[in-house]
């Protein structure tokens, strides 16, 4: 049993809370809606249910030190298993995460990685180890914030799966960096999101995995260290961390 009565009842209180941040409690693949993890009910019900968004604790609160374990795909995901299930997506087609909510103002990038998952699936890997991760899309700043423009359309983010990817079980790990506090250190905040799916009709490249988290950002990154309100020049100068999208990628 994951969750005490008192648990429950103490996670009640935050409601509130709960409500100013976002969390993806739906993903979108065809045109067909699935279940993602929503924070108010999947993690209180028992048993847990399995979900293609991996479990995070129950609240929707950031992870704020990007050096620690949770950066990797969110708050809990250390504690709890996810579950062996994934969504089927064909290579070069679509998986729209959907957040429940984003507030206009908390500016920043989205950015998308992906990771292979071992032979063994996905199932029972942490993916915190051993660089697994590439980086496959990233949208910043061209005269509005990529947060804002999720805000005012529908909460929806569209991350496009590479038609030359390998078939196979992976692990996208989808991410929203809200800066609008992140011009003293610490002060940004990451909301990191990982999706469990199959890529089905894929194509020969394999991915060399470059990138570790926690290690691929650290929190004085300039993409990370940075005042969003110096204006629209400033904003354009703007570079993600993570580095550049792995490249020989075709969507
Ligand atoms: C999406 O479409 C692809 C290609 O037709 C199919 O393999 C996959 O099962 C579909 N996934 C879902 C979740 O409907």
């Amino acid at each position: 049993m994951l969750f005490s009565a008192s648990a429950l009842l103490a996670a009640a209180a935050f409601v509130g809370e709960v409500a100013a941040h976002g969390y993806v409690p739906f993903i979108r693949i065809n045109g067909t809606t699935l279940p993602g993890w929503d924070v108010t009910k999947d993690g209180y019900a028992n048993p847990q249910p399995l979900r293609i968004v991996r479990a995070t604790k129950a609240d929707s609160g950031f992870v704020s030190n990007p050096s620690s374990g949770e950066i990797t795909c969110s708050i809990g995901n250390s504690k709890l298993p996810p579950g062996p299930i994934t969504a089927a997506v064909a290579a070069g087609g679509t998986v729209t995460a959907v957040w429940n909510t984003w507030p206009v103002g908390h500016y920043g990038p989205i950015i998308d990685y992906i990771a292979k998952c071992p032979a063994s699936g996905c199932s029972s890997w942490k993916a915190d180890s051993g660089s697994p991760w590439i980086k496959i899309g990233q949208k910043a700043y061209d005269g509005e914030w990529a947060s804002d423009k999720l805000a005012k359309g529908g909460f929806t983010h569209d991350i496009k799966i590479p038609r030359n990817l390998a078939s196979g079980d992976y692990l996208i790990r989808h991410e929203q960096l809200a800066l609008h506090g992140a011009s003293s250190p610490g002060g940004a905040q990451f909301y990191p999101v990982c999706i469990q799916i199959t890529v089905t009709g894929g194509g020969s490249l394999v991915p060399q995995g470059n990138l570790n988290f926690p290690g691929a950002y650290s929190a004085n990154d300039r993409g990370i260290l940075f005042n969003p309100y110096q204006g629209d020049a400033a904003n354009r100068a703007y570079v993600p961390p993570g580095g550049p999208v792995y490249s020989g990628l075709q969507f």
